[in-house]
């Protein structure tokens, strides 16, 4: 048993294509589906996004951004003993993502298994190893968002495809007796299944039903702006804090207007937001490891900092943590 588990290195990885606004909207005006930077950027935030290359997977992205985490907490892949990947785009329908980067990363034995909450799954999957590790079931814990949501966009719907890039995130989840994640708060509602879904799945050989994305995109947003702020509320009192002691608030970056509607809902300046979504798009539930590591090697992050998580995704799911980093 520890006290708590503490973050002790981050990490990420990007496909190399980065693909503009302008860049996606000729690509889609060469299938007669018509957008624009103006539209994206007003509506979204987002400028651009990495696709990544025909035969990348997320769990490429993974295993890379795992690596980079492991060695900014200057560990080994030995000293791991539990995977947990948050993926809705895992490369096949089993084994896991988290035994397959187990696999890659030579570390039989550690415990691996994937986390299914799609654009909350980070905060799902963090929640989660800090259980195990405060437990004692765990000492040094993976904790990786990986995501090619590529691959389940329609590009006949401007709507959606316009939303996503792929990337991945990781953490290093260590016992400590120091304070590192402080709360948790966790909730779902299935009875909202259908506002955001992709509803195909295989059977008898074939892809049966829809396989793409499909969003109700008002009526996520409205749920959004809703839950957000009760669950980051709901985090910080379990953890005695209060928004003026946030140092950093580090949301699932999906949409701009929801992330700083958020902040001030919250009293956060939306100075101390961190935003990427402007560079990588929504990822889904890479998308905070992804900003954390972005964050921490910009320098703008630093070790005593409180960062608040919190996200909303399919399901619905959403959650929020509050962490001393
Ligand atoms: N380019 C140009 N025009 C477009 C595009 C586009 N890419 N997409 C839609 N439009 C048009 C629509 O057809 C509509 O035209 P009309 O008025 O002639 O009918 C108009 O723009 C407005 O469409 P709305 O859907 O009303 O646009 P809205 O302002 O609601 O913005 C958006 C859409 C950006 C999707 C917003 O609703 C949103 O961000 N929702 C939340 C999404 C989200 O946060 N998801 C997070 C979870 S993701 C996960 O869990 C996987």
């Amino acid at each position: 048993m520890s006290s708590f588990s503490r973050i002790a290195g981050t990490g990420s990885a990007l496909p190399e294509r980065k693909i503009s606004n302008d860049e996606l909207a000729a690509e889609l005006a060469a299938r007669g589906v018509q957008t624009s930077d103006d539209w994206i950027v007003s509506r979204t935030g987002i400028r651009s996004r990495h696709f990544a290359e025909a035969g990348t997977t997320s769990v490429d992205l993974g295993e890379q951004a795992a690596r980079r985490a492991l060695e900014s907490a200057g560990l080994q892949p030995a000293d791991i003993d539990l995977i947990i990947v948050a993926t809705s785009t895992p490369d096949m329908i089993f084994p896991s993502n988290a035994a397959l980067i187990q696999g890659r990363l030579g570390v039989a034995g550690a415990a691996a298994f994937d986390m299914q909450a799609v654009c909350a799954g980070f905060v799902y999957a963090l929640a989660v190893a800090d259980q195990f590790v405060r437990s004692g079931m765990a000492h040094h814990a993976l904790v990786i968002g990986a995501e090619v949501f590529s691959h389940i966009l329609d590009f006949s719907d401007r709507t959606t495809c316009v939303l996503f890039g792929d990337g991945a995130g990781a953490v290093v989840l260590s016992a400590s007796e120091q304070p590192g994640v402080l709360a948790c708060a966790l909730h779902a509602d299935g009875r909202q299944a259908g506002i955001l879904c992709t509803p195909g799945r295989v059977s008898g050989g074939a892809v049966t039903g829809h396989p793409f994305l499909r969003m109700d995109g008002q009526a996520v947003f409205k749920q959004a702006v809703h839950v957000l702020e009760d669950v980051a509320r709901e985090a910080l009192a379990r953890a005695g804090r209060t928004p003026a002691d946030v140092d950093w608030m580090v949301p699932h970056q999906a949409n701009i207007r929801i992330m700083t509607h958020t902040a001030k809902k919250l009293g956060i300046p939306v100075d101390k937001v961190v935003v990427t979504v402007d560079q990588h798009g929504n990822t889904s539930a890479a998308s905070i490891p992804l900003a954390l590591d972005t964050a921490v090697r910009a320098g703008q992050i630093q070790r005593g900092d409180t960062l608040l998580f919190e996200a909303v995704g399919g399901g619905l799911t959403w959650g929020a943590a509050l962490v001393d980093y």
